[in-house]
């Protein structure tokens, strides 16, 4: 069977650990990327609405702080998803006849191609140029002259713990240069009920989410996880301003792997740790910049301060 190494390697650790745990970053197969489009139309998802409507919105005053002195730029989109949200930004961009190459990656082909048609559609003039890769092992671009532009939007950095999260901003640090720029889509700290309904929707779309990665691991790793015996739980922690999300074993159970060759025993009750998101305050952005090497240049905020848009610029 074929399969991929990284995947093999990350669930044999994942599920042999006390915490049993499993990366988010696995969630997009293209099944996982057709629910994550439907999670973002969700009444309960908020993240996605809002941080469209700052774009479409503030995509003027964006642009503004993107090209102060109109250069050619490359705008590298980090985890680009289907590109609904950015379309507004590139066509801001394009209005002002910035000379920009769009540059979305994302690990999903499914996402990458749904972006492509987008733009296509809306945008035929704007150089675009996708990449599908991992944004923690590539970087779009061989070094050129123009200025760079990072977006990573979605909140996907609060994806990350606190120290993975400054990983991933330094490893950014040491690709971009004086002049360049990242743009974060950041959730902010709020009402824990409106955080924990995000990820624990009526219709449960969020749950099949999450169960479809154990769909994935049966396909990809010759698991046999049974989905009717794990269910999906959500959790905030107002005090640390995170949801977890988890899939929890209904019973004693065994799930084996014929690629891994391993059995993996799960007591009932017992939870697999699938993601993390973080929610920020304007000051855990500003302390997250400085140790990445960046300084807050701006905080774009909704009227609720449900989300924020933070312009970093580049420190050296
Ligand atoms: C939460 S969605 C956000 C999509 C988009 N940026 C938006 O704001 O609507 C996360 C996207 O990042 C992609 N992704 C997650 N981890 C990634 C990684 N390490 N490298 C590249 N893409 C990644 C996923 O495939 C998915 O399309």
């Amino acid at each position: 069977m074929q399969h991929d190494p990284a995947l093999a390697k990350h669930v044999l650790l994942g599920l042999s650990a006390a915490q049993k745990a499993l990366s988010s970053a696995w969630f997009y197969d293209d099944e996982g990327s057709r629910l994550f489009q439907r999670i973002m139309a969700l009444p309960e998802y908020y993240l996605t609405r809002v941080e469209h409507q700052l774009l479409r919105d503030r995509a003027d005053e964006l642009a503004r702080w993107i090209d102060p002195q109109r250069k050619p730029l490359d705008l590298i989109d980090l985890g680009s998803g289907d590109g609904e949200k950015t379309l507004s930004l590139c066509r801001s961009l394009h209005d002002r006849d910035v000379d920009c190459v769009y540059r979305p990656m994302d690990v999903s082909q499914h996402a990458l191609a749904a972006l492509s048609q987008r733009f296509e559609q809306h945008l035929p003039r704007l150089a675009l140029e996708p990449l599908l890769g991992d944004y923690f092992e590539h970087w779009p671009l061989v070094r050129s002259e123009r200025r760079q532009v990072a977006m990573l939007l979605g909140s996907n950095l609060g994806n990350l713990d606190e120290p993975r999260a400054v990983a991933l901003l330094r490893s950014l640090h040491a690709r971009l240069r004086e002049g360049d720029m990242l743009l974060l889509g950041l959730d902010l700290a709020k009402d824990p009920r409106t955080v924990l309904a995000a990820y624990n929707d009526k219709q449960g779309v969020t749950a099949a989410f999450n169960l479809n990665l154990l769909r994935r691991l049966n396909r990809e790793l010759g698991m046999d996880f049974d989905l009717a015996r794990f269910s999906h739980y959500a959790s905030y922690c107002p005090l640390e301003h995170v949801a977890r999300s988890f899939l929890v074993s209904e019973t004693e159970q065994a799930v084996s792997s014929r690629v891994l060759e391993r059995t993996f025993t799960f007591n009932a009750g017992e939870a697999i740790y699938t993601e993390q998101s973080q929610k920020y305050t304007p000051e855990m952005i500003r302390e997250l910049a400085a140790a990445s090497g960046f300084a807050l240049n701006s905080l774009i905020t909704d009227d609720r301060r449900w989300y924020a848009l933070a312009v970093l610029h580049w420190v050296a």
